[in-house]
């Protein structure tokens, strides 16, 4: 894990933001130089506004000039820039070690094109080794914690609540042989409000690894 790449991936894809765009911020410690180094191209007279998918993301964009608006009162945002946990060549990615992929997905369903920026650490085979976080309405928690056992993970429950009042469990599989399968089950367990498991919002990754940036892009065909 390398602080060069992760600001080298974010001044990657900091080149798509473009004057007049919406721009969705994601969250964490690579989104954090995004933060930065976007705030830096306001200050030369970039024209942008912003929806932050943290309460953190939210204050350090303010606090370098970025304008931010409440994504309550926004349906579609053009181009979102987030973190991962893992990716992988089909552009499948675990994200919320840092608890906010429930924002982070729905800002990401409501953007036109959504990147992943991350280190080289980040880039797998297949997803699966990371812990899977998912965000639980507190009253669900047991019930919730059973099912997940059931589908096969190790569940632990995270310290604190969301920027929502939620809880997090985080659901170790080991392996997530079918992804989308598993998905469509965590979905449909009552009181899971949201995974980590990001299947089809990617539309590409900046992976940054000794200095390199490489550019996955979803294969459109
Ligand atoms: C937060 C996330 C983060 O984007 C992800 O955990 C990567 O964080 P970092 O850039 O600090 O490694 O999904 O919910």
């Amino acid at each position: 894990m390398s602080d060069d790449d992760k600001r080298r991936a974010a001044e990657a894809a900091l080149r798509e933001v473009q004057d007049g765009m919406l721009v969705g911020l994601g969250t964490g410690s690579t989104v954090a130089f995004l933060i930065s180094a976007l705030g830096e191209r306001v200050s030369e007279g970039l024209r942008i506004e912003a929806v932050a998918t943290s309460v953190a993301s939210a204050r350090a964009a303010a606090a370098v000039g970025i304008a931010v608006r409440d994504f309550a009162e926004v349906a579609r945002v053009d181009l979102t820039i987030d973190g991962a946990d893992e990716v992988d060549a089909r552009l499948y990615a675990i994200k919320g070690a840092g608890g906010a992929m429930l924002r982070e997905k729905v800002v990401a369903a409501a953007s036109t094109r959504m990147v992943v920026i991350a280190d080289g650490s980040k880039r797998v085979e297949g997803i699966g080794a990371a812990k899977l976080p998912v965000e639980v309405l507190p009253f669900a928690r047991a019930f919730v914690t059973a099912r997940l056992e059931a589908l096969g993970a190790g569940v632990e429950q995270r310290e604190g609540v969301t920027d929502n009042g939620n809880v997090i469990l985080d659901a170790r599989f080991g392996a997530i042989p079918e992804p989308v399968r598993l998905a469509a089950a965590i979905d449909a367990v009552p009181g899971a409000l949201g995974h980590g498991l990001f299947l089809g919002e990617v539309d590409a990754a900046y992976v940054a690894s000794g200095g390199t940036v490489e550019r996955i892009e979803r294969d459109e065909g």
